[in-house]
């Protein structure tokens, strides 16, 4: 494993393969949630989708890290979720039931899902309330998350922040409905306001198809429009838990 830290308080994780990255993303869960325990509050954290989540919800859905987390103290959320029902293939929500949360014990009251279902404006707008609420936030307040997990893709976005789409430019919202005419459809996504609020962001990356963008993402000229995983700066850390074959193109850290 190999570890650089910049100033931004911005650490990059490199490790041998995505097996690692899994025990990795699923240890700094049960790290974080212990944390916000022992601060005398429950952990919000916000999961992501797409298909890389799958191996680290699995670790943490089995012994011996299952045992390692009070559950009843976890709030979840999602950092973004695609415009389906909650049983469909496509939802991150299902995803996430599948391979986590139907294995722990939760009640629906700790599960915050986005309402891919609904009218994309109106589920995002219900969806800012909810994380207000649960959060206990003023009007004009935006909340912290403990940990946002996110993702990216191959085109340098994360969460549901596509390249040359609007929602990059939402900062008087938490949440925001986003079309995404790459993808020829409309996602429901936390804004950079909300993300950049958090304690930790952590991106979970994994493979070759990930290595052009995550160069440029990483080390490349600033181009946010066009890699938007270049606008995730939170006020807290940030750390990317990488496997060989995706930090294949970064140049070696002082
Ligand atoms: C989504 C995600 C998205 C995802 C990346 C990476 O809903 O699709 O939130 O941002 O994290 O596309 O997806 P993979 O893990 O499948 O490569």
């Amino acid at each position: 494993m190999s570890t650089s830290q910049s100033p931004a308080r911005r650490r990059i994780e490199t490790l041998a393969d995505s097996a690692a990255v899994a025990q990795a993303a699923a240890n700094l869960f049960v790290e974080r949630a212990r944390l916000a325990h022992a601060n005398g509050h429950d952990f919000h954290v916000a999961l992501s989708g797409g298909s890389t989540p799958r191996r680290f919800h699995a670790l943490l859905a089995a012994s011996p890290l299952r045992e390692q987390v009070d559950w009843s103290r976890v709030q979840f959320f999602w950092g973004d979720e695609r415009c389906v029902p909650p049983d469909d293939p496509e939802s991150n929500y299902r995803m996430a039931r599948e391979t986590l949360l139907d294995a722990i014990s939760v009640t629906p009251a700790q599960i915050h899902r986005m309402h891919g279902e609904d009218d994309p404006a109106q589920a995002a707008s219900a969806y800012e309330a909810e994380v207000r609420r649960v959060f206990g936030a003023a009007p004009d307040a935006t909340p912290r998350f403990d940990l946002i997990y996110v993702g990216m893709g191959p085109d340098g976005h994360t969460l549901s922040l596509f390249p040359h789409t609007a929602a990059l430019r939402v900062t008087n919202r938490l949440v925001t409905a986003n079309v995404v005419p790459q993808l020829n459809t409309t996602r429901i996504t936390f804004t950079t306001t909300l993300a950049n609020h958090a304690a930790l962001v952590a991106f979970v990356v994994v493979g070759a198809d990930k290595a052009d963008a995550l160069a440029e993402v990483l080390q490349g000229a600033p181009n946010p429009q066009l890699y938007p995983s270049q606008l995730i700066a939170p006020a807290g850390d940030l750390l990317f838990l990488l496997d060989q074959p995706a930090a294949a193109r970064l140049a070696p850290q002082p």
